[in-house]
């Protein structure tokens, strides 16, 4: 798996994504916004997690992995309360206006979930959800891989006040435990992988796309 994070992170996407962070942490309304969007997209996870498993397959990881989605969501929305009280931006919701290209962070997550149906159309139908959740949440996981600790140094150099380190640390066994989980639902994991996670780097393409537009001008 850590292959498939080093080449992610030695994509243009990464570039990208680093150019965002040192327009968006330095100004405190759209940086507000932009962690209000995290928490929106960890949330989304959460809530995704809860709809595709099945309670037979739950086990305390499955739950642990609920959990730790769930605060990861609040650690970013207390996150975002404070630079948005310091900013004087409304956050309190993930309302439009409260978030930055938050439905395009919403599409992002949504399409790529699509793709790994798609790449597990020949499964029978009860082992698909499943599949999916494996798939969708190691491309995520990748991508969480390759942003947050980048997402880190930021904030540090530009002296943010807060860290997600520890999001970091979590992201990272879950994506150990994905890659465990996915030997074991499907043998040879990595020819369903890896068109999904050529898929991501073209959503989350698509997603700074409208993150940079968003940005643009005096607090986006
Ligand atoms: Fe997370
Ligand atoms: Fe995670």
């Amino acid at each position: 798996m850590q292959r498939y994070v080093e080449a992610s992170a030695s994509h243009e996407n990464a570039s990208r994504a680093r150019r965002l962070l040192d327009r968006v942490v330095p100004d405190p309304v759209l940086h507000a916004r932009f962690v209000n969007m995290l928490a929106r997209l960890e949330y989304i996870g959460v809530r995704k997690i809860l709809k595709s498993r099945r309670s037979e397959r739950l086990d305390l990881n499955g739950l642990q992995h609920i959990l730790d989605e769930a605060v990861h969501a609040l650690r970013l929305k207390k996150a975002a309360s404070a630079l948005g009280g310091a900013g004087g931006v409304d956050v309190r919701t993930f309302a439009a206006g409260a978030t930055l290209a938050g439905d395009a962070a919403e599409n992002y997550l949504q399409a790529l979930d699509h793709r790994a149906e798609e790449a597990l159309v020949d499964l029978p139908e009860i082992d698909r959800a499943e599949a999916n959740y494996l798939l969708t949440s190691a491309a995520v996981e990748v991508r969480a891989q390759v942003f947050y600790p980048m997402y880190d140094q930021t904030l540090r150099a530009h002296g943010a006040g807060f860290s997600v380190a520890a999001i970091s640390k979590d992201e990272d066994r879950h994506l150990e435990e994905m890659t465990v989980a996915l030997g074991a639902a499907l043998g040879d994991w990595r020819p369903r992988l890896e068109p999904v996670l050529a898929a991501e780097e073209a959503l989350f393409s698509r997603f700074l796309g409208a993150l940079e537009k968003a940005a643009e001008g005096p607090n986006g």
